[in-house]
């Protein structure tokens, strides 16, 4: 299956590390170019020398995903590096928990431009190429942020939910042009620096290594309109199906 993707390009953010990083292998395996997007740049160089030795290509775009310049000039890169993507994985996000008396205007921006901005900006910059291309693949990490509310999540939830919707907009609008838009939410505890600061010691006896969740970004990768899009898909069943090889579960 992995070999469709041979030569296949993808843009991922959040590469540097947690499940960003594990996707980033996933795709390096299957052959695919990718340009790897983070604010952590010596990380993201070190990401993409492990994609060349997986038997990738890999660009490491450093960007701050918060800065809307800074973004459209990493997808405008992107893009000369490796043409239109075949899939874009906007993984990268940031969770401060921080009450409402606390968090300041800048810090909620900040957050939410990560999360909800770039999710815009990276969609639009390759919104047109996807449909002269034929279709394409556009994944947003969601969470369970995305449907529920949580304390101190002022930024974060609010992000995540509003991934939600652009999702659901953007799969009615590519579903003519074959392009899929899809939420995908981990669905089990993932050991990654994100949860090492936010989970109970309770969660962390159950956290599971990223890359368990990686069969299902691989599988997406391939997808376009025609096989599922406006879902909010869960990364972890699917990618057990994956491994079972049974029938794939499209809803979360
Ligand atoms: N960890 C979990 O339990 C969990 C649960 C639900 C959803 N998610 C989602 O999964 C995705 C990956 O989470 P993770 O646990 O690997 O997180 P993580 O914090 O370990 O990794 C996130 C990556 O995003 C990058 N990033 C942060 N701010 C950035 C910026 N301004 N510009 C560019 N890059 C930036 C970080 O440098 C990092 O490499 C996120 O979207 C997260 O919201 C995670």
């Amino acid at each position: 299956m992995m070999r469709v993707l041979q030569g296949q390009t993808a843009i991922l953010t959040g590469a540097a590390q947690g499940l960003g990083y594990a996707i980033a292998r996933a795709y390096a395996e299957a052959g695919m170019r990718i340009a790897l997007m983070d604010v952590q740049q010596e990380r993201l160089d070190a990401v993409a020398a492990e994609v060349r030795a997986l038997g990738g290509e890999a660009v490491a775009i450093g960007v701050d995903l918060s800065d809307a310049a800074a973004t459209q000039a990493a997808v405008t890169q992107a893009v000369a590096v490796y043409g239109t993507p075949r899939v874009l994985v906007h993984n990268a996000a940031l969770l401060r928990e921080v009450s409402m008396l606390d968090v300041t205007f800048e810090n909620w921006q900040k957050e939410l431009n990560i999360i909800l901005q770039a999710a815009f900006l990276l969609s639009k910059a390759v919104w047109a190429r996807m449909i002269e291309a034929g279709g394409g693949s556009i994944v947003y990490l969601s969470s369970g942020s995305g449907i529920k509310g949580f304390v101190k999540e002022v930024a974060y939830c609010p992000g995540k939910h509003g991934q939600e919707g652009l999702m659901k907009v953007l799969a009615m609008e590519g579903e003519p042009y074959n392009i899929a838009v899809n939420t995908i939410t981990p669905g089990a505890p993932i050991n990654t620096p994100m949860s090492a600061s936010n989970y109970s010691d309770e969660l962390k006896q159950k956290w599971v290594d990223p890359a368990l969740l990686t069969p299902a970004f691989v599988y997406l990768a391939q997808q376009d309109a025609r096989t599922v899009t406006g879902q909010r898909l869960n990364a972890w069943t699917m990618s057990e199906a994956i491994r079972s090889a049974t029938t794939i579960p499209l809803t979360s």
